[in-house]
């Protein structure tokens, strides 16, 4: 695993923009893993300005996102494919075709979830997968305690997520309960994985799941086991691993 500390947000936008971008120069033809949430939302701005500065195209990439939610059509301004729309597809020359997410208004969610699982088989597996952590751990919208062995499947959404995503909604009750996401071992598949972490609220998880025991309490701590992580962190969130590492704290995980 190799941690990087950018001194703030705006670095570490910058810094997580030119990794997916050398992947796509290095692979023009790269799967990609993408994530929601505010966190990357700084590193599609600078994917978009590496775009429009004619230095990384889109055109031969295939996406597919971590998550959706289930029961809003994506059209719905809260979903996750509006977000992905509006932050990153409409401003650069991907082939809208070879871009997915999970379709959380399927009528089978279960031959949804095979299918998305079957798809990303197919395209070749991720070469790069961009993750956010939740507050509670999570990567995609794995929450505590679920199956490290999971692939694409149905979730219910624990109540810190569903806080945590109701600025997308109009009022708390519209939060949907559930939503399709990749499951761990789908993740685990990918080539590489570049995690990132913003802001002191995210120092607390961000030291259990890179230095607490791997256990399906702190999902992303799994990643502990993967042998090609990037962790990019800002000084904000990586506060407590600091500490640690240089011997200024020792965590009681218990
Ligand atoms: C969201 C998404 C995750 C994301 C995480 C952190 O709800 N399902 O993919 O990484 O929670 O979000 P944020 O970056 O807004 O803190």
């Amino acid at each position: 695993m190799q941690v990087t500390i950018a001194e703030n947000y705006q670095a570490l936008s910058k810094q997580a923009a030119e990794i997916v971008a050398a992947q796509i120069i290095n692979k023009p033809t790269s799967v990609l893993g993408l994530a929601t949430g505010v966190t990357p939302l700084g590193m599609y701005e600078e994917l978009v300005s590496l775009h429009k500065a004619g230095l990384v195209s889109f055109k031969e990439v295939t996406t597919f996102n971590l998550d959706e939610f289930v029961g809003i059509s994506p059209l719905h301004p809260g979903s996750y494919h509006q977000y992905m729309r509006h932050r990153l597809f409409d401003h650069v020359d991907i082939n809208i075709p070879q871009a997915h997410l999970p379709n959380g208004a399927a009528p089978n969610l279960k031959q949804e979830c095979r299918e998305y699982e079957a798809k990303i088989r197919k395209a070749g597996g991720i070469d790069l997968q961009v993750l956010g952590i939740g507050r509670n751990g999570h990567i995609g919208f794995n929450e505590p305690h679920g199956k490290f062995e999971a692939f694409t499947n149905v979730v219910t959404l624990d109540s810190a997520s569903r806080e945590a995503n109701a600025r997308f909604f109009s009022t708390p009750h519209e939060v949907p309960r559930q939503a399709i996401t990749m499951g761990i071992r789908t993740i685990m598949q990918a080539r590489t994985i570049l995690l990132l972490a913003s802001g002191f609220e995210k120092a607390q998880v961000l030291a259990k799941a890179l230095e607490g025991p791997v256990t399906p309490a702190v999902p992303a701590s799994v990643l502990q086991l993967h042998s090609n992580v990037v962790v990019l962190a800002d000084e904000a969130a990586a506060q407590i691993i600091s500490k640690i590492n240089t011997g200024q704290a020792a965590i009681d995980f218990g």
